[in-house]
């Protein structure tokens, strides 16, 4: 038996890093998983063959979130194909860092389009399926830089920032439906996204962790499915995953 037998999730941007891993521990609890990547066709069929040795089920969901046309398109489709949807992770979400002397106006606009709101999209998409069946779970990856601020990340904390506001007045809204709304709020952790910055610059945020350490996608997917599983009375709330680097 597994804690999401039964159950339909969707995990934007699950072709790498955190949704990846994401995708593969609610598949290993019993969840269909639809895998949505915007360009990564090859990195999201390989996530689906990896869940298929376990005997999860998935599907291919591409679509970019950014666009709220292909957003909601997108979380149609998994909805017509399974009949249904449970669980949705916003997951999908960039970084274009420069401090704001260099930032550009298409910088800005890429990270707020992608990150905030495509969660606007996708669970203004979802939640009408979610109202008519009385159950849903929502989880949007924020960060620590939502919370914190950041150098270089004006563009980007303003769109974590925003997800955490975003989850409160969702779960405010949703609620009575049975429709619970998380944001998980990671620190720094081992994916492409933080291999693009620079070795020095990774040496100085390790020194800044309590723990000492990255985080592993696999340890923020663990708190995922705690709040998809186990998280029944838990809404509007932020999940820090962080090793201490925000307290
Ligand atoms: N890594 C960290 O240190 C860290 C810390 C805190 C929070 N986070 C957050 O965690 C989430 C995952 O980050 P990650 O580190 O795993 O990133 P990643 O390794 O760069 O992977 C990003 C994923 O998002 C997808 N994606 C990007 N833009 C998309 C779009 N417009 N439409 C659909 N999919 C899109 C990518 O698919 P394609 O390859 O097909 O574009 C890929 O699957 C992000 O929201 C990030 O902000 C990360």
């Amino acid at each position: 038996m597994g804690r999401l037998d039964n159950k339909i999730a969707l995990v934007t941007g699950a072709s790498r890093g955190i949704g990846r891993a994401i995708a593969t521990i609610l598949a290993r609890e019993g969840a269909a998983v639809a895998l949505n990547y915007r360009s990564g066709e090859a990195e999201a069929r390989a996530v689906a063959d990896e869940i298929a040795t376990f005997g999860g089920q998935t599907m291919l969901a591409q679509g970019n979130v950014s666009d709220k046309t292909e957003a909601r398109e997108m979380v149609k489709r998994v909805v017509e194909h399974y009949g249904r949807l449970d669980v949705l992770v916003n997951n999908a979400g960039i970084t274009r860092d420069r401090s704001m002397r260099k930032l550009t106006d298409e910088d800005w606009l890429d990270v707020i389009n992608t990150n905030l709101n495509s969660v606007y999209y996708c669970t203004s998409a979802a939640m009408e399926g979610m109202i008519a069946q009385k159950y849903g779970r929502i989880i949007n990856i924020s960060s620590y830089v939502g919370q914190a601020g950041n150098f270089g990340q004006a563009n980007y904390a303003a769109s974590k920032g925003g997800i955490i506001a975003f989850t409160k007045t969702a779960a405010i809204e949703l609620a009575k439906y049975n429709i619970t709304v998380n944001a998980l709020a990671p620190g720094f952790t081992l994916t492409d996204m933080l291999a693009k910055v620079p070795d020095n610059v990774q040496d100085q945020i390790k020194a800044k962790i309590p723990m000492g350490r990255f985080g592993l996608p696999e340890e923020v997917a663990k708190a995922v499915l705690f709040l998809a599983a186990d998280g029944d009375y838990i809404t509007g709330q932020q999940i820090n995953v962080n090793g201490g680097v925000y307290m």
